[in-house]
């Protein structure tokens, strides 16, 4: 089952604080860019079938795990077309599974880098969302994986920069600090999946 319903984000903030996106911030930062890839459903929908057949993320409902870069790209040679055409190498490919109801967990990537996000399922009416933190509030942490990331001391709410319903793979910043809002109607887990590369791609967030 897909989930389709798009909701407002006042309904789905508590607080009702968090305005919609706007056009432009005041913050002298930009936190992504999307990107327009014509065939990103069809991709989206392949890396769905890889999840379920080749993977136990969906069983034991694994909040973050790598995936064969070699048998992702065997699976769908679409998806190496598309980091080809960026000139980018992939250093690793993560799915990322956020259960229903999951919003939250802010935080700070460890590489701080630029990287490709892409939904896979159940993305809409979900956000991520950018905020700024004073840097007092952010300390190194691991996840019970050992996967090092940064964490956010400070209490929420935080202060939005703005947010991204992700209908379409962006590149984002992950510098700065962000988390996922999912669609609270939805009952499904939301699905994406992020591509880190060997290179710096901070040119392409332009
Ligand atoms: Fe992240």
């Amino acid at each position: 089952m897909w989930c389709n319903g798009s909701i407002s984000v006042s309904k789905t903030d508590g607080a009702g604080s968090i305005p919609a996106t706007p056009a432009k911030h005041k913050y002298e930062v930009i936190c992504y860019k999307k990107l327009d890839i014509v065939n990103h459903t069809a991709i989206s929908d392949k890396m769905y079938e890889f999840v379920v057949n080749q993977t136990p993320i969906l069983k034991r409902k694994i909040f973050w795990s790598y995936v064969n870069v070699h048998q992702v790209f065997k699976f769908i040679p679409e998806l190496k077309d598309i980091t080809d055409s960026y000139s980018i190498e992939v250093a690793a490919i993560a799915v990322i599974y956020a259960p229903p109801g999951f919003e939250g967990a802010v935080h700070i990537d460890y590489a701080k880098d630029t990287r490709i996000l892409w939904p896979i399922k159940n993305c809409e009416g979900s956000y991520t969302r950018f905020f700024n933190i004073d840097p007092k509030y952010i300390e190194r942490a691991r996840l019970e994986n050992n996967e090092p990331y940064y964490k956010i001391t400070q209490d929420e709410p935080y202060e939005l920069i703005e947010q991204l319903e992700l209908l379409q793979p962006v590149m984002f910043d992950s510098s700065i600090a962000h988390g996922v809002y999912t669609n609270p109607l939805c009952q499904e887990p939301r699905l994406t999946f992020t591509i880190r590369s060997k290179e710096s791609l901070k040119h392409l967030l332009v």
